[in-house]
């Protein structure tokens, strides 16, 4: 197969973990015979330094002309230590999904057995965990409008808004995937005091009926933060708006061991993108500290849901369990006494064995 790949390592520690997703990328197409062409550009403080946009026209163009499009982070202390910073590299990553039309966030969480004792957890508790958070991603808070200050600059306001459609096309998403594992939906929400909420709830029950194989449950966010780490193997899907979706997911991500574990995709109206969900980590770029597998199984992801290809997928989920019996892994997964190994060499070994 012919593969046209989007490649925008973004800011911080982007660049040193997209380096080991694309060589992974390309170790596997080379063993499954698939001809891939890379094409990089720019996005988020990387963006703004260069041409002052952090998410320029070249990049949006690139990322429509491609299959798929593999992303590292954005982001910069200069930005965050300046509330009133004109351009923001976020914003970058925002004007993506939105022009992408991303509406679903696909982020699985799933545990190794091989780490179950970097979990803060007790192991069995998290001992088979698997479940599927779909993150609504192009609407609510984060793109609501008016957005700012009042003229004084004491007040300040977002606005959360969601229509009909909106949240239909993720429900759906999210029912789809249900269909295709455990069978049982968890729709997170704020029924109880948000009226966007109340929206949500009022369309998913309305879709449900469409799907009765699968078991609905609708919980509160609140709930559901704390079920997360009280149960959490009794989730399977979860579906709920933009914002909520970005701090359970961070909460789900520490089950696992590390942050540096969790990849996912975006899917939506035009090119899918697949990225880590853990941030650009400024204070280690260039160290090569950061833990690539989760831009790695971003990559298995990629060969999966971009092309349907299972074997690409599975070979590399393999080689990254093998990498973790081997004990082959950065210092956020190894105890002092461990031998730490650096991003590159991860990314070297994890190769070595997917051309074997
Ligand atoms: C994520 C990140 C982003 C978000 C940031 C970098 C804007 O936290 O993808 O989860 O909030 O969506
Ligand atoms: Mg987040």
């Amino acid at each position: 197969m012919k593969m046209k790949i989007a490649v925008l390592p973004g800011d911080g520690i982007g660049p040193e973990i997209i380096a080991e997703g694309v060589k992974v990328l390309e170790a596997v197409a080379e063993r499954f015979g698939h001809e891939v062409t890379f094409n990089e550009a720019l996005v988020g403080a990387a963006a703004i330094d260069a041409v002052g946009n952090p998410y320029p026209d070249e990049t949006h163009e690139l990322c429509m002309n491609s299959d798929a499009v593999l992303f590292g982070a954005v982001g910069h202390p200069r930005f965050d230590k300046d509330p009133n910073a004109k351009v923001r590299p976020e914003q970058g990553l925002l004007a993506m999904r939105k022009q992408l039309g991303l509406y679903a966030n696909l982020r699985p969480v799933e545990t190794f057995d091989q780490l179950i004792d970097k979990s803060p957890l007790r192991p069995e508790l998290i001992q088979g965990v698997d479940f599927m958070c779909v993150r609504e991603l192009t609407g609510g808070l984060y793109f609501g409008r008016p957005q700012g200050r009042s003229e004084d600059g004491n007040t300040a306001y977002d606005t959360c808004v969601y229509s009909r459609e909106e949240i239909e096309r993720v429900v759906r998403v999210a029912y789809e995937y249900a269909m295709k594992r455990r069978k049982k939906l968890t729709v997170v929400d704020k029924a109880n005091i948000l009226a966007t909420s109340r929206l949500w709830r009022e369309v998913a029950q309305e879709i449900a009926p469409e799907f009765p194989e699968v078991k609905t449950e609708f919980l509160f966010v609140d709930n559901a933060a704390m079920r997360m780490i009280q149960w959490p193997k009794d989730f399977d899907v979860l579906v709920t708006e933009n914002m909520f979706g970005d701090i359970l997911t961070d909460e789900g991500s520490v089950l696992t061991g590390s942050m540096g574990l969790l990849p996912s995709a975006s899917i939506g109206l035009h090119t899918s993108v697949f990225e880590p969900i853990h941030g650009s980590w400024p204070e280690a770029a260039g160290k090569q500290i950061a833990n690539p597998l989760a831009t790695i199984l971003s990559v298995a992801m990629l060969f999966e849901y971009a092309f349907k290809l299972t074997d690409e997928g599975t070979c590399i989920r393999q080689a990254v369990k093998k990498s973790l019996d081997a004990g082959v892994c950065t210092p956020d997964l190894l105890g002092s006494d461990g031998k730490k190994f650096k991003t590159r060499d991860v990314g070297d070994w994890i190769v070595s064995q997917i051309k074997n």
